[in-house]
């Protein structure tokens, strides 16, 4: 049965109990008391009100394939029995529902268990906030406190959440704000194998990218830095996936100068690569921090800093709080999160399934010159399509119809890239064949149906 067949034989979504609202009264009263740059992915905006696993469902019943889940954020799937469980049973037994770190609780601890063996050596303390953005500001204080310097270098097209610090490192126009302080903040050039800004062929090239890295310490600092954040793949720019000789290039070229090098791996963490559970590790990325959200808490609103315990002794004798930060739901949730990614093998799954995907975009390439580039690892996917495959230029409007056809088809994709021309494909970890078939088959329809760049 073709997917759209699959989706009118299910009329209404499990348990569908008409608790919704009309998508025309959510629309006015956002467009009334919302801010104005509260947005949607689709032409018609969508009502999503029910989950399980891989798909979500409309309040209309209809089902889709959600292969961007929020964004990047459901890793074990929606709505998993297990976490599921665990989190009915503590409200049923009346656990603790908030408590901040001035107490003590079983379940941060447990958290922080399981996410330090995961960590690359040597990165021994764990730290926990509500949201990626304000784990990469505990980063960046982490770093400034520990060398005493005040310049964080970050990447052209990178992004690392919307608070005041961390826009001030974010490379793209569209996101930032006038009038925003940007001190203390340098960028270097981005490392785009498919859109090289050194104009060289990834096979032949000498790493132009990384050593941009030392020329822009050179010419825009006093000569010493307090840290460098990148993304292993960046995921707002696009899914930029750089060589695995440029973390190690870098890595080299941040210590020289005294900084600290700050892995942001709140899109590639939680095994969504399909090798470690953190991305950082898999490639051997001599970091001093990692940061985290999004898929390891499945949902969770909850972000991490992972860090050396030499740099931890930076706060010593300075307060720090954040009054939900390792809340017992939040982590509890979380820790239930990584038991389900290792009981099921997850991270294997990723990877095989991210293979079957990549093989099938890639093959999708042959027949749709839409397509440009196909690139990132396990299923952290992207897919760039261009109006020409010469000149590359940007396919953004016809990304933003290739999403409302494959939405139209019954499969949520994202987009990303500074012009927009970026599918981006996260799925939950556990998606299986079928889906991943699905999904391709799906793909493959919605471009046939795109004029532009077709064979
Ligand atoms: C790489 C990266 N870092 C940080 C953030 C910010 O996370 P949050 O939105 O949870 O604050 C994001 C969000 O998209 C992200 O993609």
């Amino acid at each position: 049965m073709r997917p759209e067949e699959v989706l009118q034989s299910i009329p209404t979504a499990p348990d569908s109990n008409n608790d919704t609202a009309r998508n025309e009264d959510l629309l006015a009263f956002r467009k009334r008391h919302f801010l104005p740059n509260a947005h949607h992915y689709h032409g018609e905006a969508l009502q999503l009100v029910r989950a399980k696993g891989a798909y979500v469902w409309d309040e209309q019943g209809r089902r889709y394939l959600d292969a961007i889940g929020g964004i990047v954020c459901i890793s074990a799937g929606h709505n998993h029995p297990k976490i599921k469980k665990k989190l009915m049973k503590m409200l049923e037994d009346d656990e603790i529902q908030h408590t901040s770190l001035l107490y003590l609780s079983r379940h941060v601890t447990a958290l922080a268990e399981a996410l330090v063996a995961e960590a690359p050596e040597g990165l021994d303390v764990a730290s926990f906030t509500n949201s990626g953005s304000e784990a990469n500001e505990l980063a960046f204080m982490a770093a400034r406190q520990s060398t005493g310097e005040t310049i964080i270098i970050n990447l052209r097209h990178g992004y690392h959440g919307g608070t005041a610090a961390t826009l001030a490192q974010c490379g793209h126009h569209t996101w930032r704000y006038r009038a925003q302080p940007n001190a203390q903040a340098t960028s270097a050039l981005e490392p785009n194998c498919y859109r090289c800004p050194f104009m060289q062929k990834a096979d032949s090239c000498d790493l132009e990218c990384a050593k941009n890295v030392e020329t822009t310490i050179q010419t825009s600092t006093h000569g010493k830095i307090a840290g460098f954040i990148a993304e292993p793949i960046m995921g707002v720019g696009g899914f930029i996936d750089p060589p695995v000789e440029y973390f190690h290039r870098v890595t080299e070229i941040v210590h020289n100068y005294g900084g600290r090098y700050i892995s942001d791996e709140v899109q590639t963490g939680a095994g969504r690569c399909g090798g470690e559970f953190l991305l950082s590790k898999e490639l051997d990325i001599d970091a001093d921090m990692v940061t985290m959200a999004k898929g390891f808490g499945n949902g969770a609103a909850i972000g991490a800093v992972l860090m050396k315990t030499e740099d931890a002794k930076a706060f010593e004798g300075k307060l720090y709080f954040n009054t939900f930060g390792g809340d017992p739901m939040q982590t509890a949730q979380a820790r239930a999160t990584m038991d389900v990614i290792a009981e099921e093998n997850l991270v294997a799954n990723a990877k095989a399934m991210g293979r079957r995907l990549k093989d099938g975009m890639r093959e999708l390439m042959k027949k749709h010159r839409l397509i440009g580039d196909v690139r990132g690892k396990g299923l952290l996917l992207g897919m760039e399509l261009v109006k020409d495959r010469v000149s590359k230029e940007y396919a953004s409007e016809e990304t933003l119809l290739f999403m409302d056809k494959c939405k139209d088809k019954g499969v949520l994709v994202g987009k990303g890239g500074l012009f927009g021309n970026v599918v981006r494909v996260a799925p939950p970890l556990s998606l299986d064949a079928g889906q991943a078939d699905e999904l391709l088959d799906v793909f493959d329809r919605s471009l046939a149906e795109i004029p532009v760049g077709n064979s």
